[in-house]
């Protein structure tokens, strides 16, 4: 799917709307995501904050763990917005690695600053070697 088709332009603007829900009182960083599941369905995410800093949930897993409790298990895409980045926010590391628990090396990352352009990547390209990838199917 490219990012001109219908559904990733859905997804992009589903992960705007989802960053205005964003509890982030201590960055001041919202981000927002959409995740969009091999039943059709999107699945919104945004960063839920706490005074415990650890304890923050990123709006990627928001998303996917959103989702898995709804019963969606394959994944087509996931678009990633912020309206407070200068740059196009991509998933931090840890977020790459629970991505990288449920899709291919090939599932598609769309991402984005404030400007709303949103870049497309895989997942290999954001976590690659992951050699551990088959390790789970054993
Ligand atoms: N954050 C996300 O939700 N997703 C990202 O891809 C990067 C960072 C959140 C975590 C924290 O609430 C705030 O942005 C600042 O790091």
């Amino acid at each position: 799917m490219s990012e001109s088709e219908p559904g990733i332009i859905q997804l992009q603007a589903e992960a705007q709307e989802a960053a205005r829900f964003s509890y982030s009182p201590y960055s001041r960083f919202r981000v927002g995501s959409a995740l969009l599941g091999a039943s059709g369905r999107i699945y919104r995410g945004t960063n839920v904050e706490n005074r415990s800093l650890g304890v923050t949930n990123c709006a990627e897993r928001t998303a996917f763990f959103t989702a898995l409790t709804n019963g969606e298990k394959e994944f087509v895409a996931i678009a990633v917005f912020s309206p407070d980045s200068d740059v196009p926010l991509s998933p931090c590391g840890a977020c790459r690695q629970v991505i990288s628990e449920f899709v291919s090396p090939e599932f598609p990352i769309y991402f984005s600053g404030k400007d709303g352009k949103f870049i497309r990547a895989e997942l290999k390209d954001m976590f690659p070697f992951d050699t551990l990838h088959d390790l789970a199917s054993r």
